[in-house]
Formats: C-alpha cells, sequence, structure tokens
C-alpha cells in the first residue's frame, strides 16, 4: 500500500522500492521521516513531542506566517516564533498522484490552533503537497489568500533538519557571495567563506540567493544532500551547538547537535504581500545529487 494513514499520521512508501518511504504527523503536517533505500535522510530528537503537546523538534516543521519573532509588524507581531502552522493540525486531504506517490494536506483559519490564531486573525488556505520520489522529496506549498478586501502578509520557511554522520567535516556550499544576517551578531554582511563550517552555534538567513544555486551538504567531501529552492529567495543555516542544545528540551541526546543541520529555504527577508483572491507557490526538494561547486 504506497498511502497508509492513521489517526496522527501519513506513511508513503514508493511503489517500486519499499525502503523508500516518508511519513508525515498530521500536528504541523511536520515531516517526521524520510528514508531513501532504508537510509534515514532528516534528523529528529528523539524527545521531539508528536502528541500535539508543541512542535516537532526535526523533521521539517513548517514555518507560516512569521518566521522568528517579528517586533515590528503589528499583527505579525503578536504570534509565537515560527508562527502557528508548526502547531495546529493539518486537514489530510488524500492522494492526488499515484506515480510518484503524492498526498496533500490542507490549513486555514478555521481549523488552525484557535488560540493562535486569536492573536493574528487573517484568513488563509494553505495546500502542502508531499511528492515521494524515487530520489527526491518534494515539499510544495500553496498559500492563497481567500479575503476579498485584504492583503494577507507573511513569511513561509521549510524548517528542513538534515542528518549528517558529524559536524566536524561538514560544509554547506554554494552561498558564498551571498548577503547574510547573521542572527547571533545581529549583523548583516557578504559571507566570503568559500564554504559554511561549524565550529560554534551557527544562525544566519541568507537573503536573496539566486535561484539556479543548489545548496549542498557535504561530509568528508561526499555530497550528502541537495536542497534546491522554487520561488523560495532566502535559506536559513542553523546548528544549536552545545549550549543551546542544551537549553532545548526536547532536544536530545545533547550531542545531537553533531548529527544535523538545518537548511531551509523560506521567503523570510522579507514579507510575501499576497493580493485578495490570489494565490502564492514555492517548493523545496531534497535529493542526493553529485558534487556540483557553482561558486567558490
Ligand atoms: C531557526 C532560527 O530557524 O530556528 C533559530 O534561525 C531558532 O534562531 C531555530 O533558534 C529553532 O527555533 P525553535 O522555535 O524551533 O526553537
Amino acid at each position: 500500500m504506497p498511502v497508509q494513514e492513521t489517526a496522527t499520521e501519513v506513511l508513503l512508501t514508493h511503489p517500486a522500492n519499499k525502503d523508500t518511504s516518508v511519513s508525515i504527523l498530521k500536528y504541523g503536517a511536520t515531516v517526521l521521516s524520510w528514508k531513501l533505500n532504508g537510509e534515514e535522510q532528516l534528523w529528529l530528537s528523539t524527545a521531539a513531542k508528536v502528541d500535539g503537546s508543541k512542535p516537532v523538534r526535526g523533521g521539517i516543521p513548517l514555518v507560516f506566517p512569521v518566521f522568528g519573532k517579528n517586533e515590528h509588524d503589528e499583527l505579525l507581531s503578536k504570534l509565537p516564533q515560527h508562527g502557528l502552522a508548526r502547531n495546529s493540525t493539518w486537514e489530510f486531504l488524500g492522494q492526488v498522484k499515484d506515480s510518484p506517490p503524492t498526498v496533500q494536506f490542507g490549513l486555514n483559519e478555521k481549523l488552525a490552533n484557535p488560540e493562535l490564531h486569536a492573536l493574528w486573525k487573517e484568513r488563509f488556505n494553505l495546500i502542502l503537497t508531499v511528492e515521494l520520489g524515487d530520489d527526491f522529496l518534494k515539499t510544495a506549498i500553496e498559500v492563497e489568500n481567500p479575503s476579498t478586501a485584504r492583503e494577507l502578509q507573511f513569511n513561509w520557511l521549510f524548517h528542513t533538519y538534515l542528518r549528517i554522520p558529524d559536524i566536524d567535516g561538514t560544509m554547506v556550499s554554494n552561498l558564498v557571495g551571498t548577503k547574510m544576517y547573521d542572527s547571533l551578531l545581529k549583523e548583516t554582511m557578504v559571507d566570503k567563506h568559500p564554504v559554511v563550517t561549524f565550529h560554534e552555534e551557527f544562525d544566519s538567513v541568507y537573503q536573496n540567493v539566486a535561484p539556479d544555486r543548489v545548496v549542498q551538504v557535504v561530509n568528508q567531501g561526499k555530497p550528502l544532500h541537495t536542497v534546491k529552492r522554487v520561488n523560495l529567495p532566502d535559506t536559513v543555516v542553523w546548528n544549536p551547538w552545545v549550549e543551546k542544545a542544551a537549553g532545548m528540551a526536547d532536544f536530545e541526546p545533547k550531542t545531537g547537535y553533531k548529527q544535523m543541520v538545518c537548511i531551509e529555504p523560506g521567503h523570510v527577508h522579507e514579507l510575501v504581500h499576497l493580493a485578495p483572491g490570489e494565490k502564492w507557490a514555492a517548493a523545496q526538494i531534497l535529493s542526493k545529487d553529485a558534487l556540483n561547486y557553482q561558486a567558490i
């Protein structure tokens, strides 16, 4: 059975390869696991809550309508960090394609977590499409503004936790020359490093990354993950390192920061402005491609 649904999760198995699968929690429409030929590609904390009591620590949480904490926007500033999509239970809309197996989930203001929606009373329709290829995982989002009068303003981001064997010896390529906001230093600069490497906490928003730049995670010279973006200009790179990991109750094992790096394609540097009745669409495609240094 390529698609199995339980009360809380949806599991897709590739019809040509039973060892390639994806599981999605209805809470947050959070991808929990993506296995390619039996090998897990995502990092999930062993203490992650999957009971709907808080957003999932790991996998692919969905960030909408605000990235981080917005201090300026009158409406968005009332919402908690990363918004309301990752802490709302989405509706499973069913399978929309057999090959590759593809399913959809929906969220709108009626389904959203009522306590959070009370803080940001906008109308919206979200459709998440998850497509399990034989060698890729595509997550696509469509945002519709159903209002006939009001513009919808939002951020979108796929908060992807990628699994790696060791943060030592891991680098992230193809971001050189890009303007980045270092969230720890609170400074904007152009990253001149040929590749991103990790020696301490890292938390930066790479802005307006050229659409054809394909971000790759490389360990000991071996390309592990390729992240392609559709209509997502920004990419956040995050590793919490020792102290931040220690401070997160749901981050386990505490040494788990060595086995993960977040590469988060999004539209976060600026808000998307969506006119009444309009739709906006974007996607992330994860795969394991050959090394492709586009810029050093
Ligand atoms: C990243 C942010 O996207 O998410 C970090 O850049 C943040 O600043 C991290 O710490 C995790 O956020 P949260 O809300 O899931 O703990």
